[in-house]
């Protein structure tokens, strides 16, 4: 629960992976402090849930895979909205957890195409409509798996670096025309996601967080508010961290 009121006043956002985890509690928060939003997921049943669990307005049914239902989306959203402020990026799956010699090819290009060029899709599509105002905040989900790698999670891993990368990149195209860009690195954290993978490999990612749990949605969707809002004005082109002391840089 957010200990904000009227961040978001006057300010409109667009979600990505909106009908679940993370961006649905960073929905419910924006939604919270004034804002509105712009549900975007692949899942239209659960989006159709969330938006009325939410009251939000406007919602479509998105694959950020795909360049073109991207661009269809954003010209709704704006219709909808009427400008936009804020983008996060939240979409996201986890992939085969397996050895990279038995990795699925299928799998291995689905992963990248959803977490890395859906990001790439996003921010593309939505920064002209920023730069028009002057002003935008955008945070990519990454995961701490980008920056030191899960075993049998290659494409997840690598996926989540190139988001890392691709948001410095863009943080730092934008420094000077008023639009933020900055990355998130949760730890595993308890969501539907989890759902994806065995038992085992959340053990161990379990075990490799000093704080000895797993993170909350709650504990990431504070995080996201902070970096989608107006205070977050001298940190682009960087990442942020929620991963109970495990990312070390
Ligand atoms: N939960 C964790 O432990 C954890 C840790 C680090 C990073 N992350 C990242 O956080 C983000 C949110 O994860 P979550 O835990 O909320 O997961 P989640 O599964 O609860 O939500 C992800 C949402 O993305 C949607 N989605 C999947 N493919 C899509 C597509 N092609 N187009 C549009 N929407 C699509 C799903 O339908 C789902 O609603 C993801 O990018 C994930 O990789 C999660």
């Amino acid at each position: 629960m957010s200990v904000f009121t009227g961040r978001f006043s006057g300010r409109n956002a667009i979600i990505t992976g909106a009908a679940s985890g993370l961006g649905l509690e960073v929905a419910r928060r924006i939604l919270a402090e004034g804002g509105q939003v712009a549900l975007w997921d692949l899942n239209a049943d659960a989006l159709s849930v969330a938006a009325k669990e939410l009251g939000a307005a406007h919602f479509c049914a998105v694959d950020v895979s795909d360049a073109d239902q991207v661009a269809a989306a954003t010209a709704s959203s704006v219709e909808a909205l009427g400008h936009l402020d804020i983008l996060v990026c939240s979409a996201g799956i986890t992939g085969a957890t397996v050895a990279v010699q038995d990795f699925p090819l299928d799998s291995w290009y689905r992963t990248v195409a959803i977490n890395l060029h859906g990001v790439f899709h996003c921010c593309r599509s939505v920064v002209p409509h920023m730069l028009t105002r002057g002003y935008g905040r955008i945070v990519n989900v990454a995961s701490v798996a980008g920056k030191e790698g899960n075993p049998n999670a290659s494409a997840y891993s690598a996926s989540k670096a190139g988001v890392i990368g691709f948001t410095k990149s863009l943080g730092k195209e934008l420094a000077m025309k008023g639009v933020i860009a900055n990355s998130l690195t949760p730890a595993t954290f308890e969501s539907p996601i989890l759902d994806q993978l065995p038992a085992s490999q959340i053990d161990y990612m379990r075990s490799r967080i000093p704080m000895g749990r797993l993170g909350f949605v709650n504990e990431s969707a504070a995080m996201v508010c902070f970096m989608a809002s107006e205070e977050c004005s001298f940190t682009t082109a960087s990442t942020f961290d929620t991963s109970g002391g495990r990312t070390t840089y």
